[in-house]
């Protein structure tokens, strides 16, 4: 299954930054008591080797986050449908079967983020009614690599007084 989440990154051109590994999923996904994401698959089956029973075509990979104005939330992670199965309707089916997860678990708001080249991802967003926040509210992604937090803890370690935290 590793495989598609890397065709992803490659997609929006990002895969020299993929550090998890198909143990490191294996372990988050299905191995803790408390899972830290879902994943809803698609599968089909390829008329022509149907010994080898349906493969994996496309997934939408989802896990909580918390809103303080909307409590429980849910982020989609990743949505990928493999160029060969696009445009058949597998894409609105797995954010369809994400957005009912979403309210079976009692979150309100399903979030997600979207390259702003990606027009096409876009415009499938808002076909199927998702708002653009960075339009509507002006919000913008910030995001804090283990260098800069290792620099920000250590200028921070050299700065005398600074207040405690409890
Ligand atoms: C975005 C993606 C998941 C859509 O999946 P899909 O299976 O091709 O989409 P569907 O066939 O379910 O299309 C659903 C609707 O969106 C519309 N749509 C799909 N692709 C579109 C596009 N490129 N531009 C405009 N509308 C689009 C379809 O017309 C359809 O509308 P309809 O129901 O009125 O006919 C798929 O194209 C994909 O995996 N893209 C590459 C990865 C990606 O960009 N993921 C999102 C990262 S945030």
């Amino acid at each position: 299954m590793f495989h598609v989440f890397q065709e992803l990154a490659e997609f929006e051109k990002l895969a020299d930054q993929v550090m998890n590994t198909a143990e490191g999923l294996r372990r988050d996904g299905f191995e803790e008591p408390h899972p830290l994401f879902r994943c809803l698959v698609a599968e089909a089956e390829d008329e022509k080797k149907r010994e080898e029973g349906p493969r994996l075509v496309g997934y939408a990979l989802s896990h909580y986050i918390y809103s303080t104005w909307k409590g429980r939330s849910l982020y989609l992670e990743d949505l990928y449908v493999m160029p060969q199965y696009r445009g058949k309707g597998i894409g609105s089916k797995l954010l369809t079967a994400t957005a009912e997860l979403c309210l079976s678990l009692g979150c309100p708001r399903l979030q997600l983020s979207v390259l702003d080249w990606n027009q096409p991802a876009i415009s499938f967003y808002q076909s199927c009614g998702g708002r653009n926040m960075s339009d509507e509210e002006g919000w913008r992604m910030i995001r804090f690599l283990p260098d800069d937090l290792r620099r920000m803890i250590s200028k921070s370690a050299e700065r005398p007084g600074d207040p405690g935290l409890a």
